[in-house]
């Protein structure tokens, strides 16, 4: 098989974005755009994967190391431009290079193998993927022949208005045969109303040179949106998030409200599991089989094992288990991991907690920095007090012990197996297993004082 290719373009500066934030950075179903064009670009067994970086190039860096190699263009000058600069890396080798806008967010593996494969049956020096749509405002139109044939591309800001009605859009997708392209990029020039060095103008010098130019048409064209500002952004993440949702319905997963329902690309759900309104799932979640989450719950980066359900809640960097019930109302902080068989209820608050198996805090906790073991009853309204306002310490409750409601415990302290803490009591010093420990105030009744007194009339 020849050797392949890919050069995605993300150094522009997305002006019509009007954001401080790098264009190809803002993200679509929490992905940034420029790390969907390279995911589905890395499916494809390429040999280098070049990104040109330029505005926002740092950060642009770090959200994609490791998956693709990286040549800056200080000044953007223009697609073709944006391609030279990855000359070095390039040049010499023989073989395919596909070039993929950083702003293409919803392009398919699929599409571009299919693209690649027409290139390499034609015969073709390139390939352009192009679409037809109902509204080509902004895209680069393709010119043809009376024989049919790509005769060249014409950017909008170019056109005629003849050139205008055309709908057959370039989708700013191509294959190119790799030593082609560099050949003829260096006779790019920029005498155009934008005064860009423009990639298309490289298929009209092919062309001109006698190569033979192959298109390939994709019939699907939402998949060659392309997001230049943010009402393009909200279109995108409308068909991205549609496409989430069906591969999961079709999954086994019942998504009662899809049009209100926001999955991350990267998530992954189990069978039968039922998703009410308003969940947001974000970044690295695995949910398991049966679970039901929601309605109105954020979950990020977490895990969920099966049979588990989250109502009305947050939850951000854990691991909550199997059959655990959370919810209404609960926040579960980063770093804790709730096991098998727990219960966090109404208004409770956790944070960097190991939470035992079938322990339970049902109303009105908070919970940080601590060590929970197994069968433990935390009671309504008792906290940690886990912070002296400079450090913070370990709570320690061992297996089976039990927490009266509205109770202290002043950390660091360590509460023993199957010892029991009377309500309201502010415990200071670790209580051992088994004890009774009561840390309140004694209650004095004084009979027959209120008439005493005449508070009463
Ligand atoms: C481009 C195409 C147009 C096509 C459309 C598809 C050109 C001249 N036009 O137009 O024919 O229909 O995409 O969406 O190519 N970039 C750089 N360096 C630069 C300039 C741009 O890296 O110097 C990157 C941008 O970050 C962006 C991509 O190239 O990811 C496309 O640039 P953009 O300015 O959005 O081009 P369009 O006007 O959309
Ligand atoms: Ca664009």
């Amino acid at each position: 098989m020849k050797k392949r290719f890919a050069v995605i373009l993300a150094a522009g500066q997305g002006t019509r974005m009007k954001s401080k934030l790098h264009k190809v950075l803002h993200a679509i179903c929490g992905k940034p755009m420029v790390e969907h064009v390279t995911d589905q670009v890395s499916q494809l067994g390429m040999d280098k994967i070049v990104t040109i970086v330029g505005h926002g190039a740092e950060e642009v860096k770090l959200q994609l190391e490791g998956k693709c190699l990286f040549v800056l263009q200080e000044e953007q000058l223009g697609t073709a431009h944006a391609v030279i600069q990855a000359k070095p890396l390039l040049k010499d080798e023989d073989g395919t290079t596909v070039v993929v806008c950083g702003d293409t967010p919803l392009i398919k593996a699929e599409t571009i193998e299919a693209l690649m494969k027409h290139h390499e049956n034609q015969g073709a020096k390139a390939t352009i993927l192009t679409a037809y749509v109902a509204n080509p405002t902004g895209y680069g139109r393709i010119i043809r022949d009376d024989a049919g044939h790509i005769e060249r591309i014409v950017e909008h800001k170019d056109a005629t208005q003849e050139e205008r009605e055309v709908k057959e859009i370039n989708t700013g997708i191509y294959c190119f045969d790799n030593k082609a392209l560099f050949s003829v990029l260096d006779k790019v020039s920029n005498h155009n109303t934008q005064g860009e060095y423009y990639l298309p103008d490289a298929i009209g010098i092919l062309k001109a040179k006698g190569s033979v130019i192959a298109a390939y048409q994709t019939d699907d064209f939402e998949q060659s949106l392309g997001v230049n500002d943010r009402v393009q952004l909200a279109a995108a993440e409308k068909i991205l998030q549609r496409r989430i949702n069906e591969f999961h319905m079709k999954n086994g997963v019942t998504i009662r409200d899809p049009e209100h329902t926001y999955i991350g690309s990267d998530v992954v759900i189990g069978q039968d599991t039922v998703i009410e309104p308003g969940v947001m799932l974000a970044g690295n979640v695995t949910i398991g089989q049966n679970c039901h989450i929601g309605p109105n719950t954020e979950i990020k980066n977490c895990h969920v094992g099966n049979d588990t359900t989250i109502r009305q809640s947050v939850a951000a960097d854990s691991a909550i288990g199997s059959h655990v019930q959370i919810g209404p109302f609960s926040h579960i902080r980063p770093l804790s991991e709730i096991a098998d068989d727990a219960k966090i209820g109404n208004f409770v608050e956790m944070k960097k907690v190991s939470f035992g198996r079938g322990s339970k805090a049902p109303h009105l906790s908070y919970i940080g920095d601590a060590e929970v073991g197994s069968g433990v009853n935390i009671g309504c309204g008792s906290i940690t007090v886990n912070y002296d306002g400079k450090n913070k310490y370990l709570t320690k409750i061992e297996d089976e012990a039990f927490i009266g409601c509205n109770s202290n415990l002043v950390s660091p302290v360590t509460i023993g197996k199957g010892a029991f803490v009377a309500a309201g009591s502010t415990i200071t010093n670790d209580v051992p297993g088994e004890a009774l420990s009561i840390a309140r105030a004694k209650q004095i009744n004084k009979e027959g004082y209120v008439q005493k007194l005449n508070f009463k009339k």
